[in-house]
């Protein structure tokens, strides 16, 4: 019996495509993992009526993870984002993205390594909006102890088993003392438990700047669900883009890594597309499930293609195809 079982929702537009070459080299690592394979998006509602398949959220809750392609959502035909009602069902409450520029990609920060850490759950997310009179709306930001309390013990417990030194809370609670302020005492107190780990906290238009100017100050960066939205994206622009960098959705009933573009309906099925982003999901999926030797072995070959610079995909100036970079990856073993 293979050691791990993985739900495999290989999306669709160029997902299955990375997908498959990302199945390859894990496999090619020697991870044993039977693949549960399922549908979602708008496969899945032709096939089975809905978009996120009972069976695949039962998949997903048994083997607690997951790892996900792209899924398009069409633009105005009311069928909700698949990643919105994957972390509703899943109460997948932390959004980790790892920010590293990697060799030979053109970027402004060839050094940086920095991880974002967002609350996937409330604050003006919530969606609780309403109109008070006309032309007065009011949109409702929710705090709370519970979320900010796991959310905290999340980013420093990843801390402690990365080898990580520091984790800076960013906010606002200069103007929203209670709101913001709550997101902070709350780190704080976790903070206690994990004196080894630096704790500290900047006030979020300062840390944009910061970011800009001096990014490299940064280790684990903690926030709340729209300033993590903001400045996840920030960060990729830092290192190159979201083209490359990897993501994941974290809770308590399942983990769901992630690449973090979308399906690239240009390039589908033309076998260009990079897999780097969600290989780069399954490294930290790998490690997730304490294949820790697997993925430094993965990623210690994929740096060496970066930094040989032979074998590059079409969107960083290369020729190579999603299969050749595959097999360049296996070769550096
Ligand atoms: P996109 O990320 O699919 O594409 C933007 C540009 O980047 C395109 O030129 C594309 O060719 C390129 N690109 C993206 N990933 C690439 C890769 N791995 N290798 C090479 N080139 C790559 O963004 P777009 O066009 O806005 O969205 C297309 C569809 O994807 C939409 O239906 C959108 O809703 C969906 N989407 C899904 C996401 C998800 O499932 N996580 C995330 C973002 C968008």
């Amino acid at each position: 019996m293979a050691k791990h079982t993985i739900t495999l929702i290989p999306g669709d537009g160029i997902g299955p495509e990375v997908a498959a070459a990302v199945v390859r080299i894990i496999e090619a690592a020697g991870v044993e993992v039977a693949w549960e394979t399922h549908y979602a998006g708008a496969q899945a509602l032709e096939k089975f009526g809905d978009t996120l398949p009972a069976e695949l959220l039962a998949s997903i809750k048994r083997n607690k993870v997951a790892l996900k392609g792209p899924i398009t959502t069409p633009v105005g035909k009311g069928f909700t984002s698949v990643n919105v009602g994957l972390r509703k069902t899943l109460d997948l409450y932390a959004n980790l993205r790892p920010v590293r520029a990697l060799p030979n990609v053109p970027s402004r920060y060839p050094e940086l390594d920095l991880v974002v850490v967002r609350e996937n759950t409330e604050d003006l997310y919530s969606g609780i909006e309403h109109v008070v009179v006309p032309g007065v709306v009011e949109s409702i930001k929710i705090i709370t102890e519970k979320a900010s309390t796991r959310i905290a013990r999340y980013a420093l417990e990843y801390a402690r088993r990365e080898g990580r030194k520091k984790v800076t809370a960013i906010h606002k609670a200069n103007i929203m003392k209670l709101s913001d302020g709550l997101f902070l005492e709350c780190f704080y107190k976790v903070a206690k438990d994990f004196p080894e780990i630096e704790a500290d906290d900047k006030i979020v238009d300062n840390a944009c700047m910061q970011l800009v100017m001096r990014p490299e100050q940064f280790d684990i960066m903690l926030l709340e669900n729209l300033y993590g939205d903001i400045v996840s994206d920030l960060c990729a622009g830092l290192i190159g883009g979201l083209g490359l960098v990897p993501g994941a959705n974290i809770g308590e009933l399942g983990a769901v890594f992630e690449a973090v573009h979308g399906s690239a309906p240009d390039i589908a099925g033309q076998g260009v597309a990079n897999p780097t982003a969600l290989l780069q999901s399954g490294l930290l999926m790998l490690r997730h499930l304490g294949e820790r030797d697997a993925a430094q072995k993965i990623e210690q070959a994929m740096l060496k293609v970066f930094t040989e610079g032979k074998v590059r995909t079409r969107d960083i100036g290369g020729t190579a195809k999603t299969s050749e970079f595959a097999e360049a990856i296996i070769a550096a073993f």
